[in-house]
């Protein structure tokens, strides 16, 4: 009795055993250390997350894969300080990692097929109360509907989901916090391999309903341009910690040698470097590598980039200048071995008349650009869109409209006097980063129309309305005959034309880039 006594006085670090226990569906993790986890045997679902004693778990909704699995094969393994929860269906083995002493669960999701709900995401859905704090412009609960069921205004400001969304090349940690508890994603870059989209796509990272919820999006429809690819997704983490953020460069290479299915050894990777030139000076200059299996990015700068830790294959490989594809080229990466690869910019570089907005693949400097990703473009703290009247030579790019919707804002007018030497024969390039609804600017000089361009791909879903500018980077060249521009007041009118219709901010759009008269 006595020595029962004293075990439980130190009760905290006593019952703190590092191992799994199995009870009835429960299957208890704990890390030895402030975090015990429970997983569902018969769901896969996590439906517990202690730390230090305090409930993380939403009791109601529970962390899971996509809306859950819902039946699951859920085996353990502890061997060398290392647990490993395995979950499995037919298509997809999922795995939570533990290794002693650490509040980090590690997570592999091997996918041998999309799911049917056609969305691959981890979703923690954590109690509120102990992690009350979000992303403030993806706290939803209590709001009304302004668009789909996924936009929401609350206090006269508009919210959603899609407001916490970061573009991919710069989401390695994202989280939520509380009172001396934080929960964080981490996603090293590599472990972006399969998801889709390259390095300026981005997906929601967290909403607030009822519960907290904190995801990391393997791939989704939102504004998607690419396939989905299968195979293994990450190595990715949820660290707990006593509030600050875990550093990006959590090491993870422990998991190599627990062979998990589809994971990919270091030494069945290679490397790629190189040089390129050509791009604007001023813009950030991004590497991207895909092709069906994978896809990477390099951060480039001084001409030369390194990119590490590729599948084998070949690969499409992009410059991109700031957002846009500037030049192109392919590379072969090897198992074990260092590929090179030289990359140019092909994008000509005109001399312009004039030129509203930098060739970037962004609609960054342009109306409400710097409010678009946190925001609905209904929201009355944006710039009035207009239709707008932009002088040449009077106006500053911030009253040029980031995107022309054709219910709201259309047409765009631009107001231009011309002097004699710069008129005759002349090419207005309008360059685009996304489209919704098939729309695509036409224009009018004078008395003189353009013809409607063709159609752009179109992307299945909602576009600039759900916060992003990331679509297909589009470039449209009118050639403004000789006789039309005068010396004098000229007027050109761009319009967006579609054969599909919608209201308001659904209404077909496109979101701008640049505008150059050649
Ligand atoms: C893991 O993913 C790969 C690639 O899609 C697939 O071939 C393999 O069957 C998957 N493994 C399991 C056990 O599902
Ligand atoms: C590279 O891009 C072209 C054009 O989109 C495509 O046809 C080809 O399949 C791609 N190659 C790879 C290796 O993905």
């Amino acid at each position: 009795m006595k020595s029962f006594l004293s075990l439980l006085a130190f009760a905290p670090a006593a019952f703190a055993a590092f191992g799994v226990e199995t009870s009835g569906s429960s299957m208890v993790v704990d890390s030895g250390d402030a975090l015990v986890f429970t997983v569902s045997t018969k769901s896969g679902d996590i439906t517990s997350i202690k730390y230090s004693g305090t409930e993380l778990q939403d009791k109601s909704k529970f962390t899971q894969l996509s809306s859950g699995l819902g039946s699951a094969d859920v085996t353990s393994t502890v061997d060398s300080g290392v647990a490993v929860v395995t979950i499995s269906t037919n298509i997809i083995t999922h795995y939570y990692i533990v290794r002693e002493g650490e509040n980090t669960i590690y997570i592999g999701t091997n996918a041998s097929e999309e799911p049917e709900v056609g969305e691959l995401r981890f979703i923690a859905r954590l109690n509120k109360d102990a992690v009350p704090n979000g992303i403030p412009e993806s706290e939803v609960d209590g709001g009304s509907v302004v668009e789909g069921s996924d936009v929401f205004e609350i206090d006269g400001e508009t919210r959603s989901k899609f407001y916490s969304s970061v573009r991919h090349i710069e989401d390695n940690v994202h989280g939520v916090t509380g009172d001396g508890v934080g929960v964080y994603m981490v996603i090293p870059a590599t472990s972006y391999e399969k998801s889709s989209g390259g390095p300026f796509h981005r997906d929601i990272n967290n909403q607030g309903t009822a519960q907290q919820e904190l995801y990391w999006y393997m791939n989704s429809n939102h504004e998607q341009t690419e396939a989905y690819r299968t195979g293994f997704f990450g190595p990715y983490a949820m660290a707990v910690t006593s509030g600050d953020a875990p550093s990006a460069d959590l090491d993870m290479s422990f998991i190599e040698d627990l062979g998990l299915d589809g994971y990919v050894a270091s030494s069945d990777r290679g490397s790629v470097s190189g040089t390129y030139s050509g791009t604007l000076d001023g813009l950030d200059v991004t590497i991207g590598f895909s092709n069906s299996d994978a896809q990477y990015w390099a951060s480039a700068s001084g001409g030369k980039f390194t990119r590490d830790a590729m599948l084998p294959g070949t690969y499409n490989v992009t410059l991109f200048q700031g957002e846009l594809e500037a030049g192109t080229g392919s590379v072969t990466i090897s198992a074990g071995g260092s590929a090179s690869v030289d990359l140019e910019s092909s994008l000509e570089i005109p001399e312009t008349v004039w030129s509203i907005g930098t060739v970037d693949g962004t609609p960054a400097g342009f109306l409400n650009a710097d409010k678009i990703e946190k925001m609905h473009p209904s929201d009355s703290r944006m710039g009035a869109w207009g239709p707008v009247t932009f002088t040449i030579g009077t106006d500053d790019e911030s009253a040029f409209p980031m995107a022309q919707f054709q219910a709201v804002n259309d047409p765009t007018t631009i107001s231009w006097s011309a002097g004699s030497g710069d008129i005759g024969e002349r090419t207005l390039r309008i360059r685009t980063t996304s489209s919704f609804a098939s729309g695509r600017p036409k224009i009018t000089v004078n008395k003189w129309s353009s013809d409607t361009p063709a159609a752009p791909a179109k992307i299945d879903s909602r576009g600039v309305t759900r916060g992003t500018w990331r679509g297909n980077n589009q470039v449209y060249d009118y050639v403004i005959p000789d006789g039309t521009l005068v010396a004098g007041d000229n007027t050109i009118e761009i319009s967006v034309v579609s054969g599909s219709s919608g209201e308001t901010f659904l209404s077909p759009n496109v979101v701008y880039d640049s505008l150059e008269l050649i």
